[in-house]
């Protein structure tokens, strides 16, 4: 017999040994170039991924945090201003509105997708709300229609968070394309990730597009003219030279997702575990595998003793973070979403697991889950 894999929840050394050839030439590009920020190879970049995403544009930024508060500055949000977002999500999707000068309002999550439950919406819109920040978790779409509708109905801005979610699909429109201004995150481990921090905004009106890209490079609208008060935040070309690279094999990653998931869902069909479910909205990229087990920390080290690596996204429901505490949210606020907070796991589901490792993660689920 052999010993099993050990399988780490994420490891990016593989993925960086399938693409290293086309890293190194991108890197040399830029370096036998010469020019290293806004340059060829972000414009390539955000044509080929505006392209790709089905949007009319996308304006590259520092990392995925910096495309929501962009995108929000860009929709007119600002202090005392409220939007209304998801309290389970990276806790940046929220920082984002509060770096603003802006108040997160968080409703609750629908306990099957874990995204913003759009009946949780309306019942905090106040005379400042001002925009929905839905967030796309876990590579799942949020139900836009229903938070669309709510929002033409109060005069209420959408930005869709998307930085989970590169290429899902909402009733088959790619993510971020949806509400006309969309934020994505090329943090490495995201699917289109990065070898550092970046982010871009995708967006169909050529005006705000033109803001966008002053409000990144300093509010300038030429050289050493700042016409608006804007910030520093720019894709390096040597980054940008690599994510045209990577944007290339993302289909094929995306595909390699969606075939580990329907391995877990043939195999744990059956056995005592709360499991995602597609919506029939939804083509989702499975960003992350999240199921839910009552026991789930005896569950995580059962995982563990077996060699599988687990993680939890996320363990603390956003409204009772710390940096929050002066909103007022307390335990049992929102009950869906604290109970999630206490049950979630996220299994390994990244492209790179071999057949061999995902077998050794099945194995040890339908052995870990009367832990
Ligand atoms: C849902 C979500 N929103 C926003 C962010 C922030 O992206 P970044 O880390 O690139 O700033 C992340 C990633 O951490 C995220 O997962």
């Amino acid at each position: 017999m052999t010993a099993p894999l050990p399988v780490p929840f994420n490891d990016l050394k593989p993925k960086v040994a399938a693409h290293r050839a086309a890293i190194d030439r991108a890197i040399a590009r830029v370096l036998d170039r010469g020019y290293f920020v806004l340059g060829p190879e972000v414009e390539a970049f955000e044509k080929e991924l505006a392209s790709a995403m089905g949007m009319k544009d996308a304006v590259s930024v520092g990392n995925g945090t910096d495309a929501i508060i962009l995108a929000l500055e860009a929709r007119g949000i600002g202090p005392g201003d409220e939007v209304i977002t998801s309290p389970m999500s990276a806790a940046f999707s929220a920082l984002a509105i509060s770096r603003l000068g802006a108040t997160p309002v968080f409703g609750d999550i629908d306990p099957v997708t874990m995204n913003l439950d759009p009946q949780t919406i309306e019942a905090r819109i106040t005379s400042r709300t001002k925009a929905i920040l839905p967030v796309h978790l876990y590579g799942h779409p949020a139900d836009l229609d229903p938070i669309m509708d709510i929002a033409r109905e109060h005069g209420l801005g959408v930005v869709e968070d998307a930085c989970q979610a590169h290429g899902a699909r909402y009733k088959g429109r790619p993510v971020g394309s949806v509400a006309g201004i969309g934020a994505l995150s090329f943090y490495p481990t995201k699917n289109l990730g990065g070898v550092g921090d970046g982010g871009a905004i995708l967006v169909d009106d050529p005006d705000v597009a033109q803001k966008l890209r002053k409000l990144r490079n300093g509010g300038q609208s030429e050289r050493y003219q700042h016409e608006i008060i804007g910030t520093n935040s720019r894709l390096d070309e040597i980054q940008a030279a690599i994510l045209r690279e990577l944007l290339q094999t993302l289909d094929a990653e995306t595909a390699r997702r969606r075939e580990i998931a329907e391995r877990y869902f043939e195999a744990f069909r059956g056995i005592p575990l709360c499991l995602p479910e597609e919506q029939s909205y939804a083509r989702a990229v499975y960003h992350l595998f999240v199921v839910r087990h009552p026991r789930r920390d005896a569950f995580m080290t059962a995982l563990a003793d077996r060699g599988v690596g687990t993680l939890i996204h996320y363990p603390v429901a956003l409204h009772l973070q710390r940096a929050y505490a002066t909103l007022g949210g307390k335990s049992g606020d929102r009950p869906n979403v604290e109970k999630a907070a206490n049950e979630i796991v996220s299994l390994p589901v990244y492209p790179e697991l071999t057949d061999a490792q995902v077998g050794v993660v099945i194995d040890a689920v339908k052995r870990a889950v009367d832990a």
